[in-house]
């Protein structure tokens, strides 16, 4: 996969048509649509058809326009996607999870921009928030207005962190304690249990390159029990795969960032990273998703790549018959 834009898996269509239940329905035109939802997405559209969000540097009215291009009113693309998971309990058939990383606020991006992401998954109600980390880039100075930011989230079941490379090169145990102050619940090597009459698991992993300690996240969960993980870093796919996790949500990736015609991204070439790098894919019994995320890296633009917010429904799904069946024995 060469990036962007997001690659549709035929097994797992994105959502068109609102289920039976509370599933909100953002196709244009649609009777239930929010209208911010739906601007938003229309600016998305005007900014991924000119293919790069513009930033210039020099003078101070440069600068501020700079802003403006890179908040999120200048390109967001909430991902509806609905995820099948085996053995997920009835309980928690049409649960959504809305999927949050790579803020990176900094130089880069204003905590207008955080914001916005923050009122935005608001406007969803989802059941749980997960972040996958990489809050902040290159100073400490950013951490309590993000985390204060976060604080702001809202979901019937709470929100659940983990912490990006970005966040230990910063200050991960400042990152974390900031959050905690904010009632967000990071999850270091550990997992939650979330109730529903049944359960259904979180777990949440330190980065691979600063700590992950797969069995000690999942330490507790009872064999065949339906999980989720959250890891900074989707490399953690092959050892999700072999401890049978249902799903992993990361980051890191950006989506490639910079996806240029004919070249594709950037970012990310290698052959785990191609694979690995954007939106839906499954390892065995292990399906994941990588966000592109809000934020940037290195350089402060994404070329057609925008920023992403996935929203995900959950559904139980028995692997019986069907081209996911085959897919999966593919796998
Ligand atoms: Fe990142």
């Amino acid at each position: 996969m060469l990036g962007c834009p997001i690659a549709i898996h035929a097994s797992t269509p994105p959502l068109r048509t609102r289920p039976q239940g509370s599933f909100p329905e953002f196709a244009r035109g649609s009777a239930g649509e929010s209208p911010r939802i739906h601007g938003l997405v229309k600016h998305w559209s005007r900014s991924y058809r000119s293919g790069v969000e513009h930033y210039s540097l020099g003078s101070r009215a440069a600068a501020k326009d700079a802003q403006v291009a890179l908040s999120l009113d200048g390109g967001v693309e909430v991902t509806e996607r609905r995820i099948w998971v085996r053995r997920l309990p009835q309980a928690f058939r049409g649960f959504r999870i809305v999927h949050l990383t790579d803020i990176h606020h900094g130089l880069f991006l204003p905590l207008r921009a955080a914001i916005e992401a923050v009122e935005l998954a608001n406007q969803l109600e989802p059941d749980l928030v997960a972040l996958t980390g990489d809050f902040v880039t290159y100073s400490r100075s950013y951490i309590e207005p993000v985390a204060a930011a976060l604080g702001g989230l809202r979901a019937r079941y709470g929100v659940l962190a983990v912490l990006g490379n970005h966040d230990y090169r910063v200050g991960g145990e400042q990152m974390a304690r900031a959050l905690r102050r904010e009632r967000v619940e990071v999850l270091r090597n550990a997992n939650v249990p979330i109730h529903r009459g049944q359960s259904l698991y979180v777990a949440g992993i330190d980065d691979y390159g600063y700590g992950a300690d797969l069995p000690r996240a999942l330490r507790g969960i009872p064999p065949g029990a339906p999980t989720v993980l959250l890891a900074h870093n989707p490399r953690i796919i092959r050892r999700a795969a072999r401890n049978g996790v249902s799903l992993v949500l990361s980051g890191h990736t950006h989506g490639g960032q910079v996806n240029l015609p004919f070249v594709g991204t950037i970012y990310g070439r290698s052959p785990e990273q191609m694979r690995f790098k954007i939106g839906w894919d499954r390892l065995g019994p292990t399906q994941i998703y990588v966000s592109r995320g809000i934020g940037t890296v290195v350089l402060p633009l994404r070329v057609r790549c925008p920023a992403e917010i996935p929203h995900l429904e959950l559904q139980p799904h028995e692997i019986a018959r069907g081209p996911y069946s085959r897919l999966a024995a593919e796998s």
